[in-house]
């Protein structure tokens, strides 16, 4: 894919400013740790995948220019910075997967002097870049098998190249069954409040020629009832050990339409994503974002009264039997949950 959401370049942390589009692609430059906070909590960069690239390059620009020499005051700096970058956005657990990737990679070489401890925790980080690459290539064939040549697939905020670093999760499958030849429809839930469906996954699939259809989210029922979608597939952005799901808001209200309308529920992600520290859905943080999100971000004018109550959970979770099946890079996972992701994960 030509489109690259993060990288290092420059002695910077390159991303796409994603709340510019899709009226600008524009790139931005960040050079230190209150830039990158910012970022991820404004949603310049953001998606679960996105995030765990986030978490490494971000800890290796915190420990960059650090003057310490000796491992324990070192390993005290990295500390504040990982804790730093985890208070931004609770629910992607590929953002705490990164950030203890690179606190792991500091330990495991702790004899070393700090400047190699350096050098390996930039490429800990170069790596999870690679692993993204290959993790969504790998879901796109895995999820490629699910689809037929003429499925109209509906999907719900952005898990595409610009959640990852240049392919997508659900999207892959989207991308990858194009690549074989499969003549598929999509159809983009818009995602209120912060319309990533309308602004970020229309943007990308509209610029590589799939054929894709703008509905606000509560169209979604109707047209299941007309026949009019075939599969739905979402991305992740923490999963438990018995298969519930968090994803962005609206995620949980498709899965519930999917079983009465007998749609097939898909989820797509990568290993990063499952959290084998908690057994179900119940445990999984529930970011709640600003209401003026809710109450006029994207309007010239406030579009609820002054003073309103407000609740603006920026996720939910599905819990694991609306899930038809989850995609992952290691292969599908059907049900039962609880024993199948031990198996397919090899956990
Ligand atoms: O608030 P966002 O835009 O970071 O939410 C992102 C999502 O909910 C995505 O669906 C999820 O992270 C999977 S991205 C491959």
């Amino acid at each position: 894919m030509d489109l690259k959401t993060i990288e290092w370049k420059a002695n910077a942390i390159k991303i796409i400013d994603q709340t510019k589009l899709p009226r600008k692609l524009e790139y931005i430059y960040i050079r230190d740790l209150k830039s990158l906070w910012q970022a991820i909590k404004e949603l310049k960069v953001r998606g679960a995948p996105a995030l765990g690239v986030a978490a490494g390059l971000g800890v290796y620009l915190g420990i960059k220019d650090l003057r310490v020499k000796d491992f324990a005051r070192f390993l005290q700096q990295l500390e504040r910075i990982i804790k730093y970058l985890a208070s931004c956005r609770p629910t992607a657990r590929n953002l705490f997967w990164g950030l203890e990737k690179m606190r792991q990679a500091a330990l495991k070489n702790k004899n070393k002097p700090v400047s190699s401890i350096k050098r390996i925790i930039f490429t800990e980080a170069q790596k999870i870049i690679e692993e993204d690459r290959s993790a969504c290539r790998h879901i796109g064939y895995y999820g490629a098998k699910l689809i037929k040549g003429k499925d109209a697939i509906l999907t719900i905020c952005n898990a595409g190249a610009l959640a990852t670093i240049d392919y997508g999760t659900a999207l892959g499958v989207i991308y990858r069954a194009r690549e074989e030849g499969k003549n598929i429809k999509v159809f983009a839930c818009e995602t209120r409040p912060l319309l990533q469906g309308a602004r970020l996954t229309t943007w990308e699939l509209k610029r590589k020629g799939v054929d894709v259809t703008l509905i606000c989210d509560s169209m979604a029922a109707a047209l299941m009832q007309q026949g009019k979608i075939s599969k739905v597939i979402a991305g992740a952005d923490r999963i438990a050990l018995n298969g519930d799901t968090a994803n962005k808001i609206g995620t949980y209200n498709l899965a519930v339409l999917s079983k009465y309308h007998q749609i097939p529920f898909y989820i797509a992600a990568p290993l990063s994503t499952f959290d084998f520290s908690i057994e179900s859905g119940k445990d999984i943080p529930i970011e709640e974002r600003d209401k003026k999100e809710v109450t006029g971000l994207f309007f010239k004018r406030p579009i609820a009264p002054a003073g309103i109550k407000v609740f603006n959970p920026a996720f939910d979770v599905t819990p694991h039997r609306l899930i038809s099946a989850i995609i992952t890079d290691k292969g599908i996972i059907r049900p039962h949950y609880k024993l199948n992701i031990k198996k397919i994960l090899d956990i």
